[in-house]
């Protein structure tokens, strides 16, 4: 059997720079049509300079895919009305990180007061710059999803204009609350769908499981299949794919994040499949994005095929999530 995707997307992903970018950017390429690339770089990306320099690298690093890079700047609080203006064209949203809550977040934001946010919120809502947001607090790890949902509802009621994505979520509480308001939209990564917190500490720890936020209970993984599943039009697919070197994943202080890039359709193939709503993998993969972006990604037909595919152990020296295991869903052919 085949399935035929047209331009997948994944609206939420990090590529990282230097040699890391080199090996994971084509990985992404050769399957996906356009990605949003995450700007938590080391320093973050704040200037017009860095968002231009950084995708010439990333262009430079996939050779000639049909393959569209968008954009985002890294958030601070005191953006001017001008320099964003300028910057608009370069850009398709700005991603929001908590200070010190992942990977290369520590200048992220400290103050979460509407006041303290607004001048750069006022100026992306009347410029129609999409909001990004990793939601969590610093609360207890469990409990720091659900407790950032009222952060989004002040957000939400005070800049009605404002397209605020809440990037993947984990909770029932987050898919409970994309309904309360017009302008709140998720993305969803392929293994917060395939796992609970059981399956990262339930046994031996799984250190290539452990991402933030972390995976929680099957109560949360049941509510967000049924959105993606159902292809709830507000949800689209973001992997988060967050590839980092075997050492810092295999350590103590092991480094947060799932690398899933080069296995994502495969798996969430098998995922739609199984569930017998192989139809709505489309939307949920391609439409949803483009509709909630307003996005024209270039034309790239992927043809999967339930031949088998050997999940590879490692691509250089990342492991990626199913590292030697088989998937039944294989990528035949990108046109
Ligand atoms: O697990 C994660 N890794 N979550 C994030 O939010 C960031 C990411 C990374 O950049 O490594
Ligand atoms: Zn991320």
């Amino acid at each position: 059997m085949e399935i035929r995707l047209y331009s997948p997307l994944d609206m939420h992903l990090h590529l990282r720079d230097g040699e890391m970018l080199k090996t994971v950017a084509p990985l992404s390429a050769k399957s996906f049509s356009g990605v949003l690339i995450m700007p938590n770089l080391v320093p973050p990306v704040t200037s017009k300079e860095d968002v231009i320099s950084y995708k010439k690298r990333i262009l430079s690093a996939i050779g000639d895919e049909k393959f569209t890079p968008y954009m985002t700047l890294f958030f601070k609080s005191d953006y001017s009305y001008e320099f964003l203006n300028d910057i608009k064209d370069e850009i398709l949203a700005i991603k929001l990180y908590p200070a010190g809550i992942t990977t290369n977040s520590q200048d992220g934001v400290t103050n979460f007061s509407i006041d303290s946010l607004a001048p750069t919120l006022e100026a992306m809502s009347e410029l129609n710059i999409p909001l990004c947001v990793h939601g969590e607090t610093n609360g207890f790890v469990m409990d720091r999803e659900a407790e950032f949902i009222p952060i989004y509802e002040s957000i939400a009621k005070r800049f009605p204009k404002l397209k605020i994505i809440m990037e993947h979520i984990t909770t029932k509480e987050a898919v409970q609350a994309l309904d309360r308001y017009e302008n709140l939209y998720a993305t969803i990564t392929l293994h917060h769908l395939y796992i609970t917190l059981d399956d990262v500490a339930g046994d031996l720890l799984k250190p290539h499981l452990f991402c933030k936020p972390i995976a929680k209970r099957p109560e949360d993984r049941m509510a967000l299949r049924q959105v993606a599943f159902n292809a709830h039009p507000k949800v689209m697919f973001g992997s988060d794919s967050a590839p980092h070197p075997k050492d810092k994943k295999e350590a103590p202080g092991c480094a947060a994040g799932v690398f899933t890039a080069p296995i994502a359709l495969q798996a969430l193939a098998e995922l739609f499949y199984e569930a017998g709503v192989i139809e709505n993998l489309e939307k949920f993969v391609s439409f949803n994005a483009k509709n909630i972006y307003n996005i024209d990604p270039p034309l790239k037909e992927v043809i999967l095929e339930d031949s088998g595919f050997d999940v590879p152990l490692k691509y250089s020296n990342v492991v990626p999530m199913f590292a030697g295991e088989r998937l039944s869903w294989r990528i035949k052919d990108v046109i």
